[in-house]
């Protein structure tokens, strides 16, 4: 059974370790310009993003990274950060929020707001509870670069009352050994907690992280510091940091060893888990058997001295979670466990095809006003499709229609358009474009063509008449010139309205 799929590893490989910084992008939204923060280096946020205004915050933050923001308007759909990446690099993904009452005394709560990777729904952002204790917000994940550019958009949704915000963005290129049990084509990682158990200090990140994954600290009546560790962590896919073996949760008495962990009550989803132990006194065997609310989830764990790592793929989970341990007959010790990582295992929305994505780019770049949510996946998540563009159904993601008419568009219309090779609707009218109406004649699914009250000038193709699923064209009110194609005059089941241009022969009475 694949859901219930779940492996022991004990580690033995020896990989290459470095402690250098983590590689990717360490963005500071709404910064002026970069910054040097406990030896990683951030950057100002405007190159990866076109909207939203920085604003600074008149209240005083522990690091200098959530003292701006960037802010956004309630008006356009979604706002997107796009970070060149290395496609098949698997990246962590962190978002982080502290509102700092940006958005006035009118508003004294944070905004609620969604967020969005790629084409796929991440979660909602509600720092409503962290926000009341003083605390940032911050949300994680892991994704595949499935192209060459990843986004994180912030959505708007009908819950969202005020400027919605972002305080910084993180990208982090990950080890390919990390959570590869996952298959990443199709699944993302949403975190929901990473804890070191037993330990009470600050969190543990870089540089005992050498990604700089945050470790929170989780402690309970059982904690306690483990006597001596000896544990190579190069040896777990997941290279967890050497610290978190140097606390645990465990007894020495043969008893049960049972919490609540995650804290969180959890959405019914599956779930990612890796449960980290080390026996740091090899001449005391501990054994034990592991359940998840009472559902066994491994048995006869004889912890090691080298560690090891108990990790299930894809875990139902739902509500509140109990962990139990409990000692086998034979074991000399109670059971202890050192780290926890546990991840909603998120199924991808899909991504508009490439070639659409790409065309639609050079549309874009050719109005001079496009639409502001114009960012971030045309299509997907549904939801969040951009102003104007319907998509199909099915695993593969076409633009089935382009519909901008009366959007005070100008500038022209791209032949890049015409790459769009799906469309079966093309609807601009009623703007003040410009420019020659490009060749359509590769759009073979075209059926409607409604170019009328704009600026178009020159001729108008011939090339429009070997388009035979062509129903109508409205071209009417325009500046073209020439001789209307004769392939388009008269032709069977066309409407073709042409008044108002400056054609050279008389419009067909049609
Ligand atoms: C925010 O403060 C920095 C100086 O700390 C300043 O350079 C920047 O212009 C300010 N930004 C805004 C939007 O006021
Ligand atoms: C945000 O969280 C707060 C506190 O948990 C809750 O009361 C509120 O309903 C949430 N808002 C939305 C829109 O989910
Ligand atoms: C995960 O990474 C480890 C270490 O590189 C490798 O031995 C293992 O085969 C990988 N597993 C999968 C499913 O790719
Ligand atoms: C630990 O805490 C639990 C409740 O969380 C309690 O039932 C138990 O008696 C405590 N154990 C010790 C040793 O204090
Ligand atoms: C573990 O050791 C640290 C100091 O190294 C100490 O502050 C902490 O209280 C100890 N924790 C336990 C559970 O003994
Ligand atoms: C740690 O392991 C090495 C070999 O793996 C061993 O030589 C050494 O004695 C161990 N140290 C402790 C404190 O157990
Ligand atoms: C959780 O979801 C699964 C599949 O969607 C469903 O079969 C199951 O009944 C749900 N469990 C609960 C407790 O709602
Ligand atoms: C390891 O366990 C043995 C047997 O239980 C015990 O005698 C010894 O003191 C323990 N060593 C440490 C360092 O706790
Ligand atoms: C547990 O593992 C240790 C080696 O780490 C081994 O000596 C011992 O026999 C094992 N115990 C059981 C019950 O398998
Ligand atoms: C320890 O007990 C378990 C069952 O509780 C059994 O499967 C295992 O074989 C035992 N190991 C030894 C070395 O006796
Ligand atoms: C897209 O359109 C441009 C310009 O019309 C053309 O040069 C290019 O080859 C097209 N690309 C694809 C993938 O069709
Ligand atoms: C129409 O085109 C002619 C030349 O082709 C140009 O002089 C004129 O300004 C254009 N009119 C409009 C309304 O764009």
């Amino acid at each position: 059974m694949s859901l219930f799929s779940f492996f022991l590893l004990l580690p033995f490989l020896s990989l290459c370790l470095s402690q250098t910084p983590p590689k990717g992008f360490l963005i500071d939204c709404g910064a002026s310009s970069g910054s040097e923060i406990n030896g990683l280096q951030w950057i100002p946020d405007a190159e990866f993003i076109s909207t939203g205004t920085p604003r600074n915050l008149t209240t005083p933050v522990q690091v200098s990274t959530l003292s701006n923001v960037r802010s956004f308007s309630l008006q356009g759909k979604k706002n997107c950060y796009v970070v060149q990446v290395y496609r098949g690099a698997r990246y962590m993904v962190r978002t982080t929020y502290y509102y700092g009452g940006i958005n006035g005394p009118g508003f004294p709560s944070p905004p609620v707001f969604d967020q969005i990777v790629d084409g796929t729904f991440w979660s909602v952002v509600n720092t409503t509870d962290d926000y009341a204790r003083g605390l940032p917000t911050y949300y994680e994940g892991v994704f595949l670069a499935q192209g060459k550019t990843m986004s994180v958009c912030i959505g708007l949704n009908t819950y969202t009352e005020s400027d919605p915000f972002i305080s910084a963005l993180e990208f982090v290129i990950l080890a390919d050994s990390l959570y590869n049990s996952t298959d990443f084509n199709s699944f993302g990682l949403k975190l929901v907690s990473r804890d070191s158990f037993g330990y009470s200090g600050p969190t543990i990140r870089y540089p005992d992280d050498q990604f700089d994954r945050f470790w929170e600290p989780f402690v309970h009546n059982n904690s306690a510091n483990a006597s001596s560790s000896n544990v190579s962590v190069s040896g777990f896919w997941n290279l967890p940091p050497e610290k978190i073996f140097q606390t645990q949760l465990g007894s020495d008495q043969l008893e049960s060893l049972e919490f609540s962990w995650p804290q969180a009550s959890l959405p019914n989803s599956t779930y990612y888990i890796a449960l980290y132990f080390a026996n740091s006194n090899g001449s005391s065997p501990r054994i034990f058997n592991i359940a998840m609310n009472g559902v066994t989830y491994y048995r006869d764990l004889n912890v090691t001295v080298s560690g090891v790592v108990v990790f299930a793929n894809r875990w139902p989970l739902f509500g509140p979670t109990t962990i139990t341990l409990t000692p086998v007959a034979n074991s000399t010790k109670g059971p202890l466990i050192n780290a926890g990582e546990i991840f909603e295992v998120l199924t991808l929305g899909g991504r508009t095809t490439t070639r659409d994505v790409t065309a639609l780019e050079m549309v874009k770049e050719s109005l001079q006003n496009p639409p502001l949510d114009w960012n971030g996946d045309p299509c997907m998540p549904r939801q969040y499709s951009w102003t104007g563009i319907t998509c199909s159904e099915g695993p593969r993601i076409r633009v089935v229609t382009l519909n901008l008419k009366s959007m005070n568009l100008s500038g022209s219309l791209s032949p890049y358009v015409a790459n769009m090779t799906a469309l079966s609707n093309i609807w601009l009218g009623n703007n003040s474009l410009s420019g020659q109406i490009p060749d359509l004649s590769s759009l073979k699914m075209l059926e409607t063509l409604h170019l009328e009250d704009n600026r178009f000038s020159g001729e108008i193709p011939s090339s429009l008449g070997n388009i035979s699923s062509l129903r109508e064209v409205f071209l009417q009110n325009n500046n073209l010139t020439g001789q209307v194609p004769s392939n388009l005059v008269g032709k069977p089941g066309l409407t073709l309205t042409i008044s108002g241009n400056n054609l050279s022969s008389p419009p067909p009475a049609s």
